[in-house]
């Protein structure tokens, strides 16, 4: 067993600066795995607990692998920083502890992400009260407002169906009572659209899908202003929502491609979207970029670069027709999860919001029989292709 006593102190590396050991600098980020680290001397701790540098005691508290992916995710959203942690619904959840009290009022949408149902179970059993509205009233938001609204959380476009949110509107009514504006910006991605530019607080993502990209990882980032990130940070050092290495390193390197992949998802999106919108057999096309809609010119406010690569839209007439017409696809998976290199299809009435009363399913817009697509990287013709095949099965 190595006994740090054995080495002459002269003959250990310098750690000035940890990452860079080597003597020339690697290129990519290391992983470190280290849960906790040696302190050099008590006036190093003082400078590191003292926020005086960046340095590392404990992983729970902070990690450089993870903190060198947040200051990228930082930048693509326009950021003074972020903060990553284990998953999409763990950064949903610390900006819940972070900022709603018990007696406090939040406003969410029906159409968020479904996981976020179930916590407002725990919300409410913690003195929050929750007023729900469907996206497409988006300007229901002004009446829905108390005095102690403390946050509205939405999605734009949103999960599943892809209605289109003003958040500079939604950002004005906010300011009446002091609430703070909470985007989750999963479907639409960095590339696309900069919530904090459109006046948002915060900023959600669940990087396990466009920002990791290859259905190999899960984390959160919340991204916002610096005095933001010291609130997150306590809360995650608090709560142990701190993500391992591996995953954030996996996460930088999806990075690497993440606007290539961005780009080519969208281009493939809007074709494939025009051309389902023409098939007999497919109805209600939902997809921000499909024009003529009120939706579509939201989106071209508040989105660049195109309009991501997600969409909804209904099979046949029965969820048996939506479960023929998926189980003939060749090339498009069947499975949860959005934003990989491989396109994915599901039906949200029996996956993602699975665990709503059905009448909540049903209520803003989503049917039995509603798919939801994610677009990936694929050759538009092989997709286009899958498509017509399946639909030319399921009437067979
Ligand atoms: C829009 C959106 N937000 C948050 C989440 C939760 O992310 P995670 O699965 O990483 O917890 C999801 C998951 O599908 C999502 O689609």
């Amino acid at each position: 067993m190595p006994h740090k006593n054995r080495k002459s102190a002269g003959s250990r590396p310098k750690l000035s600066d940890p990452l860079t050991p080597y003597g020339n600098r690697p290129m990519v980020t290391p992983i470190v795995n280290a849960v906790n680290y040696e302190y050099l001397d008590f006036e190093v701790l003082r400078k590191i607990t003292d926020g005086e540098v960046d340095g590392y005691t404990y992983h729970r508290d902070d990690n450089p692998t993870v903190r060198a992916v947040e200051r990228a995710i930082a930048e693509m959203e326009g950021a003074e920083d972020c903060v990553v942690c284990t998953s999409g619904m763990a950064a949903c959840s610390m900006v819940y502890l972070t900022y709603l009290r018990a007696g406090g009022h939040v406003v969410m949408f029906h159409d968020i992400y479904g996981a976020n149902y179930k916590v407002s179970l725990i919300l409410e059993r913690l003195g929050v009260e929750i007023t729900w509205l469907d996206a497409a009233n988006w300007q229901d938001v002004g009446r829905a407002l108390k005095p102690n609204t403390q946050l509205i959380f939405l999605e734009t476009p949103s999960n599943p169906l892809c209605k289109v949110i003003d958040v500079a509107a939604i950002k004005e009514m906010a300011r009446e009572v002091g609430a703070m504006v909470v985007v989750d910006n999963t479907f639409a991605t960095p590339y696309h659209q900069n919530p904090l530019a459109l006046g948002a607080d915060l900023v959600v993502h669940s990087a396990t899908k466009a920002l990791g990209g290859h259905n190999d990882l899960m984390a959160g980032a919340i991204v916002g202003s610096a005095e933001h990130y010291d609130k997150l940070w306590f809360t995650r050092q608090a709560i142990g929502t701190t993500l391992d290495a591996y995953s954030a390193f996996l996460l930088e390197r999806g990075l690497k491609t993440f606007e290539l992949r961005a780009a080519r998802m969208a281009s493939n999106a809007e074709v494939l979207a025009e051309h389902l919108a023409d098939c007999a057999g497919i109805t209600n096309v939902r997809y921000p970029g499909l024009k003529g809609t009120e939706d579509y010119a939201i989106a071209v406010r508040q989105m660049h670069k195109g309009f991501g690569g997600m969409m909804a839209f209904d099979v046949g007439a029965t969820q048996e027709d939506a479960k023929r017409f998926i189980s003939s696809l060749q090339v498009i998976y069947h499975a949860v999860s959005l934003g990989s290199t491989e396109s994915l299809i599901c039906i949200p009435f029996l996956t993602t919001m699975l665990y709503m009363p059905p009448e909540r399913r049903t209520g803003f817009g989503v049917n039995p029989n509603t798919v939801r697509l994610s677009v990936g990287i694929e050759p538009i013709e092989e997709l286009q292709a899958d498509v017509d095949q399946a639909l030319k099965k399921m009437k067979g």
